[in-house]
């Protein structure tokens, strides 16, 4: 049955869930208190990029399904149902910042009429809606508004969220009362997905439980590549043989220099804090950061391992967001490995196919260019941090004409390393046996007696 639907917070999550709920056949408006954003799309431009986003914002818009507003007023009362999707920042000390839903909370509170289910889907730490429900009842609302709060948590990955959101493996929502149930169930039954029915704590908990064993099993796997590197195993083969064990599975297990992004890096942190602030020390999780870090440094250890030192190189940097097809650059490894080489002195150029404008906000003075081998010309050394599926079809004999040194640090596994012996470039990945053009023998063998 067709809702009524405000979406506040027209980020990543929001932008996407408004558009795909409108696609779906309801009636969306999406709000944000950022005007620049609301210009962009009320011009018919998409502020992020996210494949097939646009096509199926156009679409939508022309059917009159969805608009954009910064007025929240008009939002809150033209809906039965008001999702909070803003950001929830990590705060310095690795807590939530629920300053954005708490400020949301208080402006749907004073503007709301009628009766309207107040749904977070936002990540936010258990016992949230227990804050927002309070905060709905300090804030009067006007004499005939009646607010009930509901979870819905949002598991869609940037770069395939259209389909993550129209195919989901499950919807998780978490209700006090039948009616709420009712109104998410009516909402969602276009998709026909399994739905998920618990209390709002247990779905707050679903997702910073589902995101953390995530992030817990990259690092597992980077731990293990680790390992494979001291004594010269093949990670990727492990991999494949731990992820034919259906109780283990194959995703998540590719090795590389650990997780970035929005979601991840900062929802282990609030975890880590929420379960602190109730007295259980969550140390599985603190091994799981420690781990990543430790990923995240190796690339420019191992690029030291090879170039000695970093002074006046030229390092070309391939791949600039936190995954492929996003231009999402919060908390990319980039930054940190950017950053690193020029506290050392290096040249940095660098390429990404849509993360570049991004970049430059951060660092204005590196070199940015157009492709990958313009980006190679004349570098000591390439490192490639992002996989983007263009990078895995690179000429390698036309890089090594191009480079100055054939060096090549690959944190993402994607080139073969027999094939990069042979081609004569010293190239380190992750997890992998060192190669040497000649015998290729691994270099890193050792015999423990
Ligand atoms: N990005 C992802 O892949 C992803 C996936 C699942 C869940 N989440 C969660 O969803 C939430 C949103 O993430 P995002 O990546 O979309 O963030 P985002 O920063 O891209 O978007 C948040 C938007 O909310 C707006 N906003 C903040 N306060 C507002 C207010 N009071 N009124 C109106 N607009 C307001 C901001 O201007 C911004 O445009 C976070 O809690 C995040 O953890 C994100």
């Amino acid at each position: 049955m067709k809702k009524k639907v405000c979406m506040i917070g027209t980020g990543y999550v929001g932008l996407v869930t408004g558009s795909c709920l409108a696609e779906i056949g309801h009636d969306v408006i999406c709000v944000d208190k950022d005007k620049a954003k609301i210009d962009v799309l009320n011009a018919g431009g998409i502020p992020i990029y996210e494949p097939g986003l646009k096509q199926l914002v156009d679409r939508n818009r022309k059917r009159k399904r969805l608009r954009f507003t910064n007025n929240i007023k008009e939002g809150v009362r033209a809906s039965d149902i008001v999702f909070i999707a803003v950001n929830t920042p990590p705060l310095p000390d690795g807590g939530a910042d629920l300053s954005f839903v708490e400020a949301c909370t208080r402006e749907v509170a004073s503007h709301a009429n009628g009766r309207k289910l107040l749904v977070e889907k936002s990540t936010v730490p258990v016992q949230t809606g227990e804050r927002i429900s309070q905060t709905l009842q300090i804030i009067k609302t006007s004499g005939q508004a009646q607010l009930e709060v509901a979870s819905n948590p949002e598991f869609l990955r940037e770069g395939s969220a259209i389909e993550d959101f129209l195919k989901p493996d499950r919807i998780v929502i978490g209700v006090q009362s039948k009616w709420a149930e009712k109104m998410l169930r009516d909402l969602y039954a276009p998709l026909k997905a399994t739905v998920v029915v618990t209390d709002i704590k247990s779905a707050e908990l679903i997702k910073h439980a589902s995101n953390s064993f995530l992030a817990m099993k990259i690092s597992y796997i980077n731990a293990i590549a680790e390992i494979c590197e001291k004594v010269g195993a093949d990670v990727t083969q492990v991999a494949q043989g731990m992820g034919y064990d259906a109780r283990i599975g194959k995703a998540f297990l590719h090795a590389g220099i650990g997780y970035g992004g929005s979601c991840f890096p900062k929802d282990v942190s609030a975890f880590i804090k929420i379960a602190e602030a109730i007295g259980y020390d969550f140390r599985m999780l603190k091994a799981t950061e420690t781990v990543n870090t430790a990923a995240r440094e190796s690339m420019i250890r191992k690029l030291e391992s090879v170039l000695w030192t970093m002074k006046g190189k030229t390092i070309a940097v391939l791949g600039l967001a936190f995954k492929p097809n996003t231009d999402d650059l919060r908390n990319a490894p980039a930054i940190d490995i950017i950053g690193s080489l020029l506290e050392r002195g290096a040249h940095v150029r660098a390429t990404d196919p849509v993360a570049m404008d991004r970049m430059r906000t951060i660092y204005p003075n590196i070199t940015y260019c157009k492709d990958a081998y313009e980006t190679a010309k004349g570098a000591d050394g390439l490192v490639v941090v992002t996989e983007w599926p263009d990078f895995k079809k690179l000429n390698i004999a036309k890089l090594k004409k191009i480079m100055n040194a054939p060096v090549i640090i690959d944190g993402r596994n994607i080139f073969d390393p027999v094939k990069m012996a042979k081609a004569g470039f010293t190239y380190q990945s992750v997890g992998r046996p060192l190669l040497t053009r000649e015998g290729l023998k691994p270099t890193t063998l050792k015999v423990v007696t």
